[in-house]
């Protein structure tokens, strides 16, 4: 149905909500998806709960957490190293605060 997600690698931000919605919808496609997040542990959740819809789906993680930046570079270093190129970002992560925080670079 979308053949050009095929074989190409993507990275979505989020293991819940849209983002998770959207490495889902790509995965089924066939596209290699990796979903960049601060829990392993979730994201193996959501792993597991899409291959009950389709066991070939090719989702793996990545971590990182978008309030460190140390973790972000750490992030496009494994990525590089683990891929050639990266043909769809999902850059969505995040959270709806009515409250100023800021991470440990901001
Ligand atoms: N859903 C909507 O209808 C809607 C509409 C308009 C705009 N948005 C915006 O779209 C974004 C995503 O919405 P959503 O509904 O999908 O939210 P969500 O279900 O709360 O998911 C947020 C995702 O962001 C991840 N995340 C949060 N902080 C992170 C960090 N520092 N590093 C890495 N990952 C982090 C969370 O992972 P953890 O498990 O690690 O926390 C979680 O997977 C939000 O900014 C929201 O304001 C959503």
């Amino acid at each position: 149905m979308l053949p050009w997600v095929r074989a190409n690698p993507s990275l979505c931000i989020g293991n819940a909500g849209v983002g998770l919605e959207t490495t889902r919808q790509l995965a089924l496609h066939g596209a290699r998806v990796y979903i960049a997040s601060r829990s392993e542990a979730r994201v193996n959740e959501a792993i597991s709960k899409m291959r009950q819809f389709k066991s070939t789906v090719d989702v793996r993680f990545l971590k990182l957490d978008l309030q460190d930046l140390q973790s972000v570079k750490a992030a496009a270093t494994e990525f590089m190293q683990k891929e050639s190129r990266l043909d769809i970002l999902i850059n969505n992560a995040g959270v709806r605060r009515w409250s100023r925080s800021y991470g440990a670079h901001y």
